[in-house]
């Protein structure tokens, strides 16, 4: 990284390889499909490729050497994301596949033992299928109801909707999006979690687009789950974390069994480990949890106010752009205050996939689709929408070349 008086993109850019391919024709890629994924640096790639070439070792069981220095880098990594989010026990630090798996888990080693029939669990109308369709599993099992908060024209949650829900004094749990991963709604979460702790309620927090983005203190919050993913912020795919109070998790059942979960093991019983390995079974993603370190240091670094100021930049400069082109309609609060880096958008009566393909064809990538939250495209009355998505190395000249592809767009289609 460079000289921290240049702007954020500028510092950082040339760390990431990708960034420099040329695309369809030879045009520069435009990367802005980031709530989906984020590019890595070289950081974070040499660490990966340093692993396999050095140490490569299973962990926690033999004592030779490789094995010794990969199990205290796996441990690292645990100590680090601990320091990151402000987590005093790292034992509470669950390394999984994802957001996705994190959420599951709590269904199934939580939500089994602790929801009944006349429960009710809470979602909302924005969360990603990934916390919906779990709870959806869990209280068709149980006989529970499974409840929402529904969203307004702003794209903002009606917190009414979630008293009236809790004032029922049967809500089990709320599970709740820190940050919407189509309309970047940031939600009033601590608004959100003093409801629920008065009202007796649990509350999981989906942060897959919150960590990455933004400074997330874990352990003030005063939630009880809290989920995210590494590769949304420059890390691997196949890790994330689940985060949860040590007398939630010591009081639930492991969620998969085998290796290293177990204390001992007989042939009619077993018991179980000490957090956190009790809900790791099974050889871990040793490698990418390893790889996973540099990416935290990568954006500890450049410190995590930075790294939201520089989204609200381009976040503003792209809607006050975007509310120029014809016949564009931008959901969501519009509003930098109360919005991440992220802007979702139609042109009336044209296919989001035929936005897509036109402006790929000027290397620029966003998502198009229903981005795994069909509940949401419902309400918004639409099938899919177009998502333009921003991080660190995002610069205004891409935004430029954005803004000139979609006016391109309306051209074609005579909006
Ligand atoms: C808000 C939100 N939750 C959950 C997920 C699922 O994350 P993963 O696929 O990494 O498990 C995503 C991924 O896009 C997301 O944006």
């Amino acid at each position: 990284m460079q000289s921290s008086t240049q702007s954020l993109d500028t510092q950082c850019r040339s760390d990431f390889p990708v960034l420099k391919r040329r695309v369809r024709d030879d045009k520069a890629l435009v990367y802005l499909d980031n709530a989906a994924t984020t590019q890595k640096p070289i950081q974070v790639i040499d660490a990966i490729t340093n692993y396999y070439k050095n140490h490569n070792s299973n962990i926690h069981r033999a004592v030779h050497a490789l094995a010794e220095e990969s199990t205290e880098a796996f441990e690292a990594t645990r100590s680090k994301i601990a320091k990151f989010l402000n987590i005093a026990h790292s034992e509470e630090i669950i390394f999984v596949r994802g957001t996705t798996e994190a959420i599951n888990l709590i269904a199934y080693a939580w939500g089994r033992d602790n929801v009944q029939k006349g429960d009710i669990i809470v979602t909302t109308e924005y969360e990603h299928h990934s916390n919906i369709v779990p709870w959806q599993v869990l209280t068709q099992e149980t006989g529970a109801e499974l409840r929402y908060v529904d969203i307004d024209d702003n794209g903002e949650l009606m917190l009414e909707q979630l008293d009236e829900h809790l004032a029922t004094g049967k809500v089990k749990l709320v599970a709740v999006s820190h940050v919407s991963n189509v309309l970047g709604t940031i939600t009033d979460i601590q608004k959100v979690i003093k409801k629920c702790k008065d009202a007796g309620a649990k509350i999981l927090i989906d942060g897959a687009q919150a960590v990455p983005h933004m400074k997330v203190d874990i352990g003030n919050l005063g939630c009880d789950f809290y989920a995210f993913s590494a590769h949304k912020m420059l890390g691997p795919t196949g890790v994330g974390v689940l985060w949860a109070r040590k007398e939630l998790l010591e009081n639930m059942k492991p969620f998969q069994c085998g290796g290293d979960m177990i204390r001992e093991v007989h042939k009619q019983e077993t018991t179980w480990n000490d957090l956190p390995y009790k809900f790791e079974a099974g050889t871990p993603n040793v490698a990418d949890v390893i790889c996973f370190a540099a990416a935290i240091d990568y954006l500890t670094e450049i410190g995590m106010d930075n790294v939201r100021n520089h989204e609200i930049e381009l976040t503003k400069y792209a809607l006050e752009k975007m509310s120029k082109v014809k016949g564009l309609v931008i959901y969501g609060p519009n509003d930098t205050k109360k919005q991440g880096g992220v802007i979702s958008f139609n042109f009336k009566d044209v296919h989001p996939h035929d936005v897509a393909t036109i402006i790929d064809k000027n290397g620029v990538a966003i998502r198009s689709g229903h981005h795994c939250a069909q509940v949401l495209m419902e309400k918004l009355d639409v099938a899919a929408t177009n998502r333009a998505s921003f991080y660190i190395y995002n610069t205004k000249e891409e935004v430029n070349t954005l803004i000139d592809s979609l006016e391109q767009v309306a051209k074609v289609f005579k909006l």
